[in-house]
């Protein structure tokens, strides 16, 4: 299996290196057709109305299904996140000014209680890269702010915040999605620039508990762990978005992977290493030829159902920045996987002349019948990031 993925890759760079001009590189030729299908989007969202966010794209259609921005909306950050990745590589002015103004319309988020653990995500995506590229100390602010939000769903008796508060009577207790790991990022960032440094000790104990309770013994996770709110004890793992309580939910492991990379990039804690290594393996173990997972790793239907670009485009982002902190052969390992899911997302997943999005095939919430065999904006936005990562190494 590992030949053949190799030769995916290098069969990838091949095509793409003779169809293409000498400055093409496998990375470059991805990466200038994100920005040609970015320009194409807001074309196609013009005049711009900064409140409604590009979402996803059914299959057969061939423009974005918007939605209004609220706190109940949690892929809001992810539009502007593209826009900040799509200037950092383009030097567009053009995208600039878009990428702020889809930007700039979330501050109400960070100034009103959290509707749960997403504003993380909203963001972090949005706020986290203007202020990496533009340095505007009032990106800073917000992000801080937010972090304070996220921290006020932390529970001390637990050691993790609430994800869901909406969802307590549902589940019948404290909940913590897989999920949540990515807005421990917000908490470790913001101790670090200006923020009270209890909110790094609030991403920790949350990675701490997380790891202890939310993993079977092979490293695949639960997407949910229910807690006793008042003792803190775990009460059991299940599912939300997956197929059942005791399979891997691809796009949640995908969380855990990117999630535990992130934590030791914040804390050099071993710990973390390892366990982002551990909860790595099983999902590469798992995986078909093309390196993209089906939605669930254990649905029996497989191979007749959906796969999810948006968890292989996650885990091909954490793989780049995991390797670097792995080293060696097994590093290697990593970075050359990366690079295969990206050459094969591109190769097989690409939506090209379908639709303006990057990616076809990602699965938003399978069981609730939603979003299936889309193109999704978390999808694009995570492919993006990845490809940077891999021409900024
Ligand atoms: N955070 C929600 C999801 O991954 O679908």
């Amino acid at each position: 299996m590992i030949r053949i993925r190799t030769m995916l890759y290098a069969l990838a760079c091949a095509v793409l290196c003779a169809a293409c001009t000498p400055k093409a590189s496998f990375v470059e030729e991805s990466l200038d057709y994100c920005v040609a299908q970015t320009r194409r989007s807001l074309d196609m969202l013009q005049p711009y109305d900064y409140m409604m966010s590009p979402r996803n794209i059914a299959p057969g259609d061939s423009v974005w299904h918007q939605r209004p921005v609220s706190k109940e909306l949690w892929t809001e950050g992810f539009w502007p996140g593209i826009l900040w990745y799509a200037y950092e590589y383009s030097q567009d002015e053009s995208i600039l000014e878009a990428a702020k103004g889809y930007t700039e319309v979330l501050e109400f988020l960070s100034q009103q209680p959290a509707y749960d653990h997403d504003l993380g995500f909203i963001m972090f995506c949005s706020y986290g890269n203007g202020y990496r590229l533009t340095g505007d100390e009032r990106y800073k602010d917000i992000i801080v702010a937010t972090a304070e939000r996220l921290a006020e769903l932390y529970n001390p008796a637990v050691g993790t915040m609430l994800s869901w508060p909406r969802e307590v009577p549902t589940f019948g207790g404290h909940n913590t999605i897989m999920d949540n790991m990515i807005n421990l990022e917000t908490l470790f960032w913001a101790a670090e620039n200006g923020g009270r440094p209890e909110l790094r000790d609030i991403a920790i104990a949350h990675a701490d508990t997380t790891m202890k309770y939310h993993f079977r013994e092979d490293g695949s996770s639960y997407h949910v762990a229910v807690y006793d709110a008042e003792s803190g004890d775990f009460l059991r793992g299940c599912t939300h978005q997956g197929y059942a309580d005791d399979t891997m939910w691809a796009r949640g492991q995908s969380w855990a992977i990117y999630g535990y990379t992130m934590c030791y990039r914040f804390t050099r804690d071993p710990r973390y290493l390892e366990h982002a290594c551990k909860v790595t393996d099983v999902y590469l173990k798992g995986l078909p030829e093309d390196m993209v997972p089906y939605w669930d790793f254990n649905d029996p239907m497989i191979p007749n159902v959906s796969r999810d670009a948006s968890a292989a485009a996650v885990v091909a982002s954490a793989l780049i920045e995991l390797s670097g902190y792995v080293g060696g052969e097994k590093g290697q390992k990593y970075l050359d996987d990366a690079k295969a899911m990206l050459a094969s997302l591109y190769e097989n997943y690409r939506s090209g002349d379908i639709n303006p999005s990057f990616l076809l095939h990602s699965t938003g919430h399978r069981p609730a019948g939603s979003e299936i065999d889309y193109s999704i904006i978390y999808a694009d936005y995570y492919y993006i990031e990845a490809l940077l990562r891999l021409k900024n190494l």
